[in-house]
């Protein structure tokens, strides 16, 4: 057997490909951006032909880095940003029109409209989402009202849709010439038109929308000894990989971070935060804010769910005082500028830019500063914006408990914003968990491997995982439960004020 997996990962604001060994050690990575599309208030779009074209580049450039070639690589998983929609044409390959992206807006209308029609209900029920512009169903029904033809065309089954993952594996498998159009059943459960229980696409749920059943891929398993497709001769792997490993980027960093018990839990931090906790073959309905969302299934095995807490903006906010407000010049500066102060001055920052996800589902909220003196300086700023990405994750946090009745005692953490280690020690410190971090960081483009991997006997089974994760770095709670409980108590009331904002 070749002794590498290669992995994609798809994300928000990049694509990377990263090889792997047995040990589950990075053997070599390349990384792209795309454009952040933002036409109007609200609205973001990416372009999927500039995200095959990036895709491409990492896959070639990281393989010749390694001097690998495809007959290296055992099999390739891919993993992506969830909910981001793309619809393409299957005759031309060409989309039509942007791809919507999750953090969009645009359908809030539409949001609302479902649960004053009372369908908020049902699809509660069935998908395990509340309506909300976060997901796939709304941006679909957006794009077949609004893009002149895009209808019949689908009704023909010439239009397709998919999130990115169907978009790569389409083009990965020969687009136009036999482009295999499928996606897996972490990202079809983030569409809100898949049945949690069936595991399929659901009729009622697909007669709200108004979404015909032909534009929609075949949904499977996350991780397939079957392969979804191989790649060609003429892609970008330049030989015949298998394609064996599909999830979306969350769940693929739970697996990276080898949750695989119930009671398990991971956040990852980047443009924003999704604490997952797996709740085993459990179907645990939210009535706390939560999602509930497929954690994975591997082959034949029952599927693994998950209560997800969604926060849409965390990293994003750092970003935010990097390019909106000048205060920093990277995101690394963020740390040393809050490092001058020893505490928040009294300033709460709630970056609610797209409204707010969970617990509270609310897109018309809006962002505030509260709290503000003389006294106050950028490094407050900066300070207030690392707590808040904590105080978020203690909402959901305190969600959990709720939901499920369990209190992680160690928090895993990955993604970006975890090597500004003020941002987990203040982590720590808001939740009064214990915080630990992995050698590899990388958990989200592991998870695919894994999941890849699994499939064609490259690893054994879970356990053998479960040997490959090693801590880096862990942090304790130093702040007592007076403090904690204050600082809280002030997050809530800042986060209260972006509520009224909109009511006045
Ligand atoms: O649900 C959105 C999420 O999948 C995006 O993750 O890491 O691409 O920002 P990321």
């Amino acid at each position: 057997m070749a002794d590498f997996v290669g992995s994609v990962d798809q994300g928000t604001t990049s694509t990377r490909f990263m090889i792997f060994d047995h040990d589950g050690t990075e053997v070599a990575r390349h990384q792209l951006e795309h454009e952040q599309i933002m036409p109007r208030s609200g609205w973001v779009e990416h372009n999927p032909l500039e995200i095959w074209e990036r895709t491409s580049a990492v896959v070639q450039t990281a393989l010749a880095k390694a001097g690998l070639t495809s007959s290296d690589l055992a099999a390739v998983g891919i993993t992506n940003q969830r909910e981001t929609t793309v619809v393409w044409d299957r005759r031309t390959g060409r989309p039509y029109g942007p791809a919507i992206v999750w953090q969009d807006t645009r359908t809030d209308r539409l949001a609302s409209r479902l649960e004053q029609d009372g369908h908020g209900d049902v699809i509660r029920e069935k998908a395990g989402l509340p309506p909300a512009t976060y997901f796939s169903g709304g941006k679909i029904a957006w794009i077949l009202e609004n893009v002149p033809g895009v209808r019949e065309a689908a009704e023909r089954g010439d239009a397709l849709f998919g999130t990115t993952d169907s978009w790569l594996v389409w083009q990965l498998t020969g687009g136009r010439r036999g482009g295999v159009h499928v996606t897996d059943v972490t990202n079809a459960s983030r569409t809100m038109l898949m049945s949690l229980e069936t595991l399929d696409w659901d009729d009622e749920l697909l007669e709200i929308f108004g979404i015909p059943r032909a534009m929609l891929p075949d949904i499977r398993p996350s991780s397939v000894s079957d392969p979804y497709g191989t790649t060609l001769e003429n892609g970008p792997f330049a030989g015949e990989v298998p394609i064996t490993g599909v999830l979306g980027d969350q769940q693929a960093a739970l697996v990276g971070q080898v949750c695989f018990s119930p009671g398990e839990a991971k956040n990852t931090y980047g443009t924003g935060n999704f604490l997952l906790l797996n709740t085993g073959t459990d179907l645990v309905r939210s009535k706390a804010g939560l999602l509930t969302t497929v954690a994975y299934q591997l082959g034949d095995d029952a599927p693994v769910y998950a209560l997800e807490g969604s926060i849409a903006v965390t990293g994003s906010a750092v970003q935010w005082l990097r390019d909106q407000l000048g205060i920093i010049s990277g995101a690394a500066q963020s740390e040393a500028l809050a490092r001058q102060v020893e505490d928040n001055g009294g300033v709460y920052f709630v970056p609610a830019f797209s409204g707010l996800f969970a617990p509270y589902w609310r897109s018309d909220a809006r962002g505030a500063i509260v709290g503000l003196s003389r006294y106050n300086t950028n490094a407050h700023l900066a300070r207030a914006t690392l707590e808040a990405i904590c105080f978020q994750s203690r909402d959901v946090a305190e969600a959990m408990r709720q939901d499920s009745g369990v209190a992680v005692d160690v928090l895993k953490v990955d993604g970006g914003v975890t090597e500004n280690e003020l941002c987990m020690q203040i982590q720590a410190d808001v939740l009064g968990t214990t915080v630990s971090r992995p050698v590899v960081a990388e958990t989200t483009a592991l998870g695919a491997a894994y999941a890849a991997g699994l499939a064609v006997g490259f690893w054994e089974s879970t356990d053998e995982l479960r040997r490959n994760w090693q801590e880096s770095k862990r942090w304790e709670p130093q702040w007592d439960d007076e403090r904690r409980e204050e600082a809280y108590g002030r997050w809530k009331k800042a986060v209260q004020r972006t509520l009224d904002w909109v009511e006045v």
